[in-house]
């Protein structure tokens, strides 16, 4: 049984994963148009990731006997100056959805529900994941630099890059 005010949490973060979703469908859109075809599939294949988040948080909101709701949700950006300044505001959209996570966590706890608190266990590890992700990539392209023909190839090696740094989740 959750209270008024935790169902309320649970579907503003409903709403933030599903953002989070269009936000990496669009910056695979971009990533598409300028040519980076692997990095407009990894971002694609997050998306997915994201709206899966969205399902799990959608799921339990309904397992406890509650109503779960998809709010109104906001046009992500959809300009870049390159792929760096994308990957640096993907890295910092995972930090502000990791402080909501927390958010949440301490809420839950403050207000006794231990159900949701660790129901909010696998976010926590996620969001450590997501980070860590996005910060290698941000590292990876500060160190090629604008070189058109450089990111090029790193987006051509770009499973190799993260498989070496055991970022890689999926074969694909
Ligand atoms: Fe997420
Ligand atoms: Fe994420």
């Amino acid at each position: 049984m959750l209270t008024k005010e935790m169902v309320k949490k649970l579907n503003d973060q409903i709403n933030a994963e599903y953002y989070s979703a269009n936000l990496y469908m669009q910056m695979s859109a971009w990533c598409d148009d300028q040519n980076f075809q692997s990095f407009a599939k990894f971002l694609r294949d997050h998306a997915g990731e994201e709206r899966e988040h969205m399902e799990r948080l959608f799921d339990y909101v309904l397992d406890c006997g509650s109503l779960a709701l998809i709010g109104q949700i906001s046009a992500p950006t959809s300009q870049f100056k390159s792929l760096l300044e994308l990957f640096k505001a993907a890295y910092a959209h995972e930090i502000e959805i990791t402080k909501q996570i927390n958010g949440l966590v301490d809420y839950a706890l403050t207000h006794k529900d231990y159900a949701t608190f660790n129901f909010l266990q696998w976010f926590v590890s996620e969001q450590h994941e997501e980070e860590k992700l996005f910060k290698t990539l941000v590292d990876k392209l500060e160190l090629v630099g604008e070189n058109k023909r450089d990111l090029f190839f790193m987006d051509k090696d770009l499973n190799r890059t993260l498989s070496e740094s055991g970022l890689l989740t999926s074969e694909d």
